[in-house]
């Protein structure tokens, strides 16, 4: 059975809701305003992966005017997608990536962050990406890493439970 990406919809929501509290804990869990708000925003940059029609995963992001570095505030889980995306952007921020860990088996986070992430390359001008981790999420940061992106900074205390690393990778033009 193939993998297909398509960007996700307000029909979603429920469902992107469900592997949300299935991936994150409580403390990091965004809402579905911040999720349908993006839907909205940056339709293109919001993919569900789909396993025979099934929802199974999400790659979600924003695109952003470049600069070498950015306030802390863009970074906090919450905000709101409109202050910040730029269809024009050339830096690719990702603000949410997650495989429903039931569906693991059929579709591994490294394969789906490898999908999403050639996706947005074709369809844009991406010269760079960066996103924030959290220093426990061990399998996010393995992939991140293998893919080139390398740690630029830590936060101490960003997360209840650890520091949060921003990572930025070049993009190859
Ligand atoms: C992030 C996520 C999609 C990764 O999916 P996954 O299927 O577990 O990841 P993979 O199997 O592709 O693992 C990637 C690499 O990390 C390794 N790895 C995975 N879990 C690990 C662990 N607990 N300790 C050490 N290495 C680990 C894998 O062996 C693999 O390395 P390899 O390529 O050398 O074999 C998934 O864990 C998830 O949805 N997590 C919850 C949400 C999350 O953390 N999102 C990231 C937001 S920034």
């Amino acid at each position: 059975m193939q993998i297909t990406l398509s960007p996700l919809q307000i029909k979603d929501i429920d469902r992107v809701m469900q592997i949300e509290r299935i991936s994150f804990t409580e403390s990091v869990v965004e809402t579905a305003g911040v999720y349908e708000q993006r839907f909205r925003v940056f339709k293109e940059g919001n993919l569900g992966y789909f396993y025979d029609g099934t929802l199974i995963g999400f790659f979600c992001s924003e695109l952003w005017k470049y600069e070498v570095e950015y306030s802390l505030s863009r970074f906090s889980l919450d905000h709101d997608i409109s202050e910040y995306h730029d269809q024009k952007g050339t830096e690719l921020y990702i603000s949410s990536f997650a495989v429903d860990k039931r569906y693991r088996d059929r579709l591994r986070g490294k394969t789906a962050f490898a999908l999403g992430m050639k996706h947005m390359c074709e369809s844009f001008q991406i010269k760079s990406a960066i996103l924030l981790v959290a220093e426990r999420w061990i399998a996010a940061r393995n992939i991140y890493t293998q893919w080139g992106f390398k740690d630029i900074r830590w936060i101490e205390h960003f997360f209840e439970n650890g520091a949060g690393i921003i990572m930025r990778t070049g993009i190859p033009g």
